[in-house]
C-alpha cells in the first residue's frame, strides 16, 4: 500500500467516512543559504518525498489529529490552543492559530498524516506539515486565501508556536513548487522566477549525515542576531540599509574596522551568497552545470569557515567529492550543524560515488550515511481521488 493509500485507509477506519487528501513536499535547496532571512535570494525546489494529509471537515470545534509515523494521537479545541509538551502537534496547532488569529470562519476537523520526509535531515519536514495543513484548510473550509498568504501563516507558525524564527524558503517553496523546476525566490520583494531544472545525466543525491548536532537551532537563531547587528554597524555609515541583502562587498569593507571580526566574516558570507545564487542562475540559464556546481562549493567553503554553521561530517562529505569530476557541486544543505549534503551527480556515477563515500564515512565516523536520489516534484496540492482508484 502507498503512504497515501495507508494514510486514507487508517483515516476511513478511525473516523468512519472519506477523507480528502493532500499531498505536501520536502525541499532542497540548490544554493543561497541563510539568505533567507536576511532578505536574499535562495533557489529551492519541492522533491519527491512527502506528508500526505486525509481530512475531513467536522461541524463543531474539536480537531482530531492521528500522527502516522509516530502513531500517536491528539485532540484539541480551536478555543484552546495551547502549546503541547509532545512537540509534533505545535506544527499544526501554530497552524490552526493562524487561522483562528486572522479571525477565518473554520471549525474543527479530522485528520491523519504521515509520509517519508526522513526528519531532522533538512528536507524541511516541519515546513511540509504546517504548509500542508493550512493548504488543506483553506480548501476544505473554502477560504480562498491566497498562496503567499498560506506561506506566511506556515512561516508564522513555526515562529509564534514552535518557537523557531525562520525564514520564508521552505514554506514557500512547498506551496510554490513546481515539477522539474528551481524557483529563484527574492526574499525582500518576494518575487520568483522558475528555471527549468531537468538534466537527463545529472542526479541531485542527498548524504545524510545522520547527526543533528544540539546547537543547531541556537546557533540558528544566534546567526540572526549576528546579521542583525552587523546590519545596525552599517547603517551608522548608509542610514539606507535594512538588511544585508542592501549591502555590498564595498559597503561591507568601509564599515570593517568597526566591526567584530566575527560579525563581518557573518556578513561577508551573506552578501557573496546573494552575489553567488546569482551568477550560478546565469550559468543555469546557459545549462552549464559544471559551472553552476562550482558555486555550490564556493558556498559551502562560505558556510563552514565565514558562517560557522558545518560541523566535521558535513566538511568531511564534501571534502569527499568536491574533486571528483563527476560530482559537479557539493554543499552542506539547509540549517547546518548536521542534516545532509546536497551533491549533483553524474546520473551514471552515482552506484560508484556513493558506494566510496558510504564506506569511508563509515571507517571514519563509525556511523552509517543514508543516501536519497531525489527529483523535483511539485507543491502542496490535493490528491485527486480518481488518481488512487484504491482509496
Ligand atoms: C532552515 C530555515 C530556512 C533557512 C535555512 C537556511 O531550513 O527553516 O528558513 O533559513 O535553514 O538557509
Amino acid at each position: 500500500m502507498s503512504l497515501v493509500e495507508s494514510a486514507a485507509a487508517l483515516f476511513r477506519e478511525k473516523f468512519k467516512e472519506q477523507p480528502l487528501l493532500f499531498r505536501s513536499p520536502g525541499r532542497v535547496n540548490l544554493i543561497g543559504e541563510h539568505t533567507d532571512y536576511n532578505m536574499g535570494y535562495v533557489l529551492p525546489a519541492a522533491i519527491d518525498k512527502a506528508i500526505y494529509f486525509a481530512m475531513s471537515p467536522r461541524s463543531d470545534r474539536q480537531c482530531n489529529v492521528h500522527a502516522m509515523d509516530m502513531n500517536d494521537e491528539y485532540a484539541f479545541s480551536l478555543d484552546d490552543l495551547r502549546s503541547s509538551k509532545k512537540g509534533w502537534p505545535n506544527y499544526l496547532m501554530g497552524v490552526v492559530d493562524q487561522f483562528v488569529k486572522g479571525k477565518y470562519s473554520i471549525r474543527g476537523f479530522n485528520c491523519v498524516f504521515g509520509g517519508d520526509i526522513p526528519i531532522g535531515a533538512g528536507m524541511s519536514s516541519s515546513a511540509a506539515i504546517e504548509a500542508g495543513l493550512a493548504f488543506a484548510l483553506n480548501y476544505i473550509f473554502e477560504l480562498r486565501i491566497d498562496a503567499l498568504a498560506l506561506v506566511k501563516f506556515a512561516q508564522k507558525a513555526e515562529n509564534e508556536f514552535v518557537g523557531v524564527q525562520c525564514g520564508i524558503m521552505d514554506q514557500y517553496i512547498n506551496i510554490f513548487g513546481e515539477k522539474d523546476k528551481v524557483l529563484r525566490i527574492d526574499c525582500r520583494s518576494l518575487e520568483y522566477k522558475y528555471y527549468p531544472f531537468a538534466f537527463p545525466n545529472i542526479s541531485i543525491v542527498l548524504f545524510d549525515t545522520r547527526v543533528s548536532h544540539s546547537l543547531a537551532s541556537s546557533e540558528y537563531n544566534r546567526r540572526r542576531e549576528e546579521c542583525r547587528e552587523g546590519v545596525a554597524l552599517i547603517k551608522k555609515y548608509y542610514p539606507e540599509v535594512n538588511s544585508l541583502r542592501d549591502v555590498s562587498l564595498e559597503m561591507l569593507q568601509k564599515s570593517k574596522q568597526m566591526m567584530d571580526p566575527t560579525i563581518y566574516r557573518r556578513c561577508k558570507y551573506v552578501v557573496e551568497e546573494n552575489d553567488r545564487v546569482l551568477d550560478a542562475c546565469r550559468e543555469l540559464e546557459k545549462g552549464d552545470l559544471k559551472a553552476f556546481g562550482s558555486y555550490m562549493i564556493k558556498t559551502h567553503a562560505g558556510l563552514s569557515q565565514d558562517y560557522e554553521v558545518s560541523c566535521r561530517e558535513l566538511d568531511y562529505l564534501v571534502e569527499l567529492v568536491k574533486d571528483n569530476p563527476h560530482v559537479y557541486g557539493s554543499r552542506m544543505m539547509g540549517g547546518g550543524f548536521g542534516g545532509c549534503t546536497i551533491n549533483l551527480i553524474e546520473t551514471n556515477h552515482i552506484e560508484q560515488t556513493s558506494t566510496t563515500v558510504i564506506e569511508k564515512y563509515k571507517h571514519q565516523f563509525k556511523r552509517d550515511l543514508k543516501t536519497y536520489v531525489t527529483s523535483i516534484g511539485s507543491g502542496t496540492n490535493i490528491i485527486a481521488v480518481n488518481e488512487h482508484a484504491t482509496v
